[in-house]
């Protein structure tokens, strides 16, 4: 049997992705931006067995439930669909980051999970069609096929819902700093939370229409020179976005106390003429993005002031396979 093994970066968005017009087809509401990290990645192992009787998953050397295994199935179930395999298959998963803690593991999960899967079960996909299937298993996983900075088209089908790499300023020399406030797994999924804003918040529907107007403006603004321009509106675009949340009925939050501290520290930052914008995703953590010039400039101060593991990140690259063996039943 071939064991496939492959590595993903996670990716985090500059402009949010949040909110589905498909859930089944995994079509989002408005089109994102990101930047994948360079020191945050899984790496997934699937290998087919034609004798094994169902899938199995091992995530951080833990044989996982029913339930989580069924995720792993119903994304197998498409690989297995375009490769015309019945055959199940054992998938075994190491994550290089706080799992299902709003830093993006499930993006470079599906990533892994989708350049293994494919590979093993005999397609030769293309990065493009790699995006697609990636997005069928997490969203925001379309985004970490490709390192460097990333677009996901909208789209209104599956061919056109896509993602590519879009070009930066090298100039730019952008770093994004995860601030780890808090490494458990947060209460409410990303899939869930996002499925409750959809159906509840009446700020969405302004939420999708300036989300997409926003990620074309920082497809453009990516291209230029003009730093503060981009940190705006990755600022502007995470706090719309947990605005959204907040208007839910129930309304509901993953900020925590400590994330509006350290949003807080980050502007007085800024106020002292540092070159610091903050973002933060379905969970209580702070991603800080600054400048290469900037960044010990701003890990110094973030240390000093917050007691939580702060990690520098630079652009990180594209998802890659990383070993093909022959392996026994
Ligand atoms: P995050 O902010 O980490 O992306 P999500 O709520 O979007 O959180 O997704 C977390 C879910 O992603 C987990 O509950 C699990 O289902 C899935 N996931 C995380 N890591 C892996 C992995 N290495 N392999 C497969 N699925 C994973
Ligand atoms: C806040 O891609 O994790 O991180 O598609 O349901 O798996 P599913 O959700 P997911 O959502 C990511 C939401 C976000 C913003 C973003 O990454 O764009
Ligand atoms: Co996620």
């Amino acid at each position: 049997m071939l064991a496939v093994t492959a590595r993903a970066h996670t990716n985090i968005a500059l402009i949010k992705y949040w909110g589905k017009a498909d859930s089944e087809l995994m079509l989002p509401a408005n089109s994102s931006v990101s930047m994948t990290l360079d020191q945050f990645y899984t790496e997934t192992t699937v290998t087919f067995d034609a004798d094994a009787t169902a899938d199995s998953f091992v995530l951080d050397g833990v044989r996982q439930d029913f339930l989580a295994t069924t995720k792993i199935t119903r994304f197998l179930d498409i690989v297995r669909a375009l490769a015309n395999t019945a055959s199940f298959a054992h998938v075994e998963s190491v994550n290089h980051v706080p799992t299902a803690a709003g830093l993006a593991s499930s993006a470079s999960a599906f990533a892994a999970l989708a350049l293994a899967a494919s590979t093993a079960a005999g397609l030769n996909l293309t990065q493009q069609e790699l995006t697609r299937l990636a997005r069928r298993g997490s969203g925001s996983a379309s985004r970490s096929i490709n390192g460097g900075f990333v677009i996901w088209h909208r789209g209104h089908d599956d061919a056109s819902s896509f993602a590519e790499p879009v070009q930066v300023n090298p100039n730019l020399n952008l770093r994004m700093l995860a601030v780890v406030l808090d490494h458990r797994q947060k209460r409410v999924s990303s899939r869930q939370g996002m499925a409750e804003t959809v159906a509840t918040s009446p700020y969405f529907p302004a939420w999708a229409d300036a989300a997409e107007a926003a990620s074309h403006a920082m497809v453009r603004a990516l291209t230029g020179s003009d730093f503060a321009e981009i940190g705006a509106m990755v600022e502007r675009s995470a706090l719309m976005m947990h605005a959204t949340t907040l208007a839910a009925n129930p309304p509901f939050t993953y900020f925590q106390p400590e994330t509006l501290a350290t949003l807080q520290l980050v502007q007085d930052m800024r106020a002292k003429g540092l070159p610091v914008y903050a973002t933060m995703d379905a969970g209580p953590n702070v991603k800080v993005l600054t400048t290469a010039d900037a960044v010990l400039q701003v890990q110094d101060q973030l240390a000093a002031a917050l007691n939580a593991p702060i990690t520098v990140c630079a652009p990180g690259p594209d998802a890659q396979i990383i070993k093909e063996e022959e392996v026994d039943a």
